[in-house]
């Protein structure tokens, strides 16, 4: 299977589409919720073209700074470019595994202030561990903060899409796996209030962000190019996706599908110290 970086490489074009609908109100929930202040050191990985990562650059401001992290080069130069064009300059785009991820030494010892992962965190490997190291880079009373799918959020539009493509010989339940079965643990207002618990984290807020976006060809196809859905298309030649595609929309509209919910939590939580519980 292609490597996520690449996926999402090759769907900046419709990514980049989604952003005011989908990506934007999601970043900058988040980033309201995490409650920056001027002066503020962030880190945010997965950060894409910047949906969350460019409006926490303008409310830390100019004595602040952002770590907006990804494995996207072509997003990365989408959002260096939209910093640009803001007059941002507290921002600095890094192509990089966030598993990986090391502060350098710009940032103060005791930690970044702040952690975002804007639908992130079920991208990466090991996660819980993963993120739980992530969130070790946070100072003491620090935030963290992700944004993820609610519960049946994208289910009836992904299902319609992987069925059209399982009609070309790709069996289902490989299609399903992308990535709803570990986004189930997270994807309720209790469930992420417990996963951000078991972080180390106290005084969790979970809020609820409804986006119900009509369902028209050009959004739909963009919501499965812009995205991994797009990686099942991969072993096809292009007349065949141009079915798929077809069949899909079809499929479409045989469900009575004239909405897409693309509905999402966004969940924050203060980092433990030496003297909180
Ligand atoms: C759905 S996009 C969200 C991007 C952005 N946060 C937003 O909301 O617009 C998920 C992003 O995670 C990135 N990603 C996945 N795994 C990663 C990893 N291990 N390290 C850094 N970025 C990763 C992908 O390249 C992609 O840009």
């Amino acid at each position: 299977m292609e490597d996520v970086g690449s996926i999402f490489d090759a769907a900046q074009r419709e990514f980049h589409r989604l952003t005011t609908a989908v990506w934007a109100p999601a970043g900058q929930s988040l980033v309201f919720q995490l409650g920056l202040r001027p002066g503020d050191a962030v880190l945010d990985v997965c950060c894409g073209a910047g949906s969350s990562a460019i409006p926490a650059a303008a409310a830390v401001g100019s004595s602040g700074l952002v770590h907006a992290v990804d494995l996207a080069d072509e997003l990365l130069e989408q959002g260096r470019l939209e910093a640009s064009e803001r007059g941002l300059q507290n921002i600095e785009f890094v192509c990089a595994d966030a598993t990986e991820w090391e502060p350098p030494s710009t940032v103060p010892e005791i930690g970044y202030d702040a952690l975002a992962c804007s639908y992130g965190v079920f991208f990466l490997p090991h996660m819980d561990a993963a993120f739980t190291r992530l969130a070790g880079l946070v100072r003491p009373g620090g935030k963290v903060g992700i944004t993820v799918w609610r519960h049946g959020a994208l289910r009836e539009f992904a299902d319609s899409f992987f069925d059209a493509v399982a009609r070309h010989g790709v069996p289902r339940q490989e299609l399903a796996k992308i990535p709803f079965d570990i986004l189930e643990r997270m994807d309720t207002p209790d469930g992420l209030h417990q996963w951000l618990g078991e972080l180390g984290t106290h005084s969790t807020e979970v809020r609820e962000l409804s986006n119900v976006l009509p369902a028209t060809p050009e959004f739909v196809w963009d919501l499965v190019m812009g995205g991994p859905m797009r990686g099942a298309l991969t072993p096809f030649d292009a007349q065949t996706v141009e079915v798929i595609r077809r069949d899909f929309l079809e499929l479409l509209t045989e469900r009575v599908i004239h909405d897409i919910d693309a509905g999402t939590l966004v969940g924050t939580a203060v980092v433990k110290g030496l003297h909180s519980t």
